[in-house]
């Protein structure tokens, strides 16, 4: 059996997260011959520089002919000044969109060893377990018209346009309800209906598809400027959250920091499943950037990478022991004390990304035996 992988390790950390990923793909090929296919293409600043476009129409081609498409990261200082179709951060909007991935399931869990390293209360986050089920590929990130016009009087207006359709909102919340009941059963549907006409659409089609087909899920609904004051409070409270694009977008960075550190955050990104195949597109990318700050220095946690990899196992190749012994293995190293700088290690062991790879990989092959 051959699986179709697409590596685009983008810019910044991206590469450097990939590496450790790599290694893993390599092993599991040595020895379980688990067939992983390999290509790899650019992405972000990369592919910018390569052949000025945020990602070329041939690797467009092969993300969308790839079983699955693993991505790092892309942006950073290097890129600001070029036009604004073609900046790095399009390249990723340009691949949610043509793969149509609506779905972007953002699973913040606090891993014991991590419970004393959030900058929250140890009780507030420890046995966190909480999933961000984010609408990918709709609202204010996409809406038309989005410019910028000249006002002809010296001033300039900006123009970002929210919308959502029917289709869009049943489908998300159709995911949400369904993942809520492989959990604790919960959603929480997080807009602002008190001041946005498509957080009052959402709301009503939350509540409609949930009576129609999820009534045995708990729903809530909750303004989303209160979800995030909740998230930080006690975020325990919530199993599966719902929430549209930039919520989405500014909730799952507020739920990384409960973990202990942005690079521990996965995510997942999801079509439709065919309705002859089942199977799905599918890209699997970290909820944190290209970290300009400390790229290229050896320094960046891969294990939001990593761990985008075993969603990658379990969603796109039903592969669920390897993807359970690969976060077990996260865990594991993480019970030892071994740690990244990002995270706060209270005299613990500090490694640099490779080694914090190296660590993983072992702990894999030692689960795996
Ligand atoms: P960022 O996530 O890159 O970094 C925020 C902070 O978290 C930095 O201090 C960084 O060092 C730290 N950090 C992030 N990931 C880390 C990791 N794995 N290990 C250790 N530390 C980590 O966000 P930013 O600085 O706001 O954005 C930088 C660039 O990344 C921008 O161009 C932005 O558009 C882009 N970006 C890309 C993605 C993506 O490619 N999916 C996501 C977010 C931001
Ligand atoms: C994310 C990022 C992206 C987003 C950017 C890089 C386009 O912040 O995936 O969280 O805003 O969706
Ligand atoms: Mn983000």
């Amino acid at each position: 059996m051959t699986r179709k992988l697409l590596l685009l390790p983008g810019d910044g950390i991206g590469p450097e997260a990939m590496a450790e990923v790599r290694k893993l793909i390599s092993a599991m090929n040595e020895r379980f011959s688990s067939g992983f296919e390999v290509e790899e293409g650019l992405v972000g600043g990369a592919a910018y520089d390569a052949h000025g476009q945020a990602i070329s129409d041939a690797d467009m081609a092969k993300a969308l002919a790839a079983d699955a498409v693993l991505f790092g990261a892309v942006g950073g200082p290097k890129w600001d000044g070029v036009p604004y179709e073609v900046r790095p951060e399009a390249g990723l909007l340009r691949l949610r969109k043509e793969m149509e991935l609506f779905a972007n399931l953002r699973p913040a869990i606090c891993y014991p060893a991590l419970a004393a390293s959030s900058s929250l209360k140890q009780e507030v986050v420890e046995g966190l377990d909480i999933l961000i089920v984010r609408e990918l590929t709709g609202g204010v990130y996409f809406g038309e018209p989005k410019e910028i016009i000249d006002l002809g009087n010296g001033q300039k207006r900006g123009i970002d346009t929210q919308v959502y359709d029917t289709f869009e909102i049943e489908r998300i919340s159709g995911v949400a309800f369904e993942l809520a009941r492989t959990r604790q059963n919960k959603v929480c549907s997080m807009e602002k209906h008190n001041v946005m006409k498509s957080g009052v659409l959402w709301k009503d089609v939350v509540a409609a598809t949930h009576k129609a087909k999820y009534s045995d899920v708990e729903l809530t609904h909750m303004l989303a400027d209160a979800g995030g004051m909740q998230l930080v409070r006690w975020p325990k409270q919530f199993d599966v959250i719902v929430t549209d694009n930039l919520f989405g977008d500014m909730l799952s960075d507020v739920a990384a920091m409960l973990t202990g550190s942005l690079g521990m955050l996965p995510s997942a990104s999801l079509g439709a499943p065919d309705a002859k195949t089942g199977s799905r597109k599918a890209l699997y990318e970290p909820v944190h950037g290209s970290a300009p700050d400390i790229a290229g220095k050896g320094l960046a946690n891969p294990i939001a990478m990593i761990a985008s990899f075993a969603m990658c196992l379990r969603y796109s190749f039903s592969m669920i022991a390897e993807a359970d012994r690969l976060e077990a293995a996260v865990a594991a190293v993480l019970d030892d004390g071994q740690r990244t700088a990002d995270i706060m290690s209270d005299g613990k062991t500090q490694l640099g990304t490779g080694a914090m790879g190296d660590a993983i990989l072992e702990k894999f092959l030692a689960l795996s035996a």
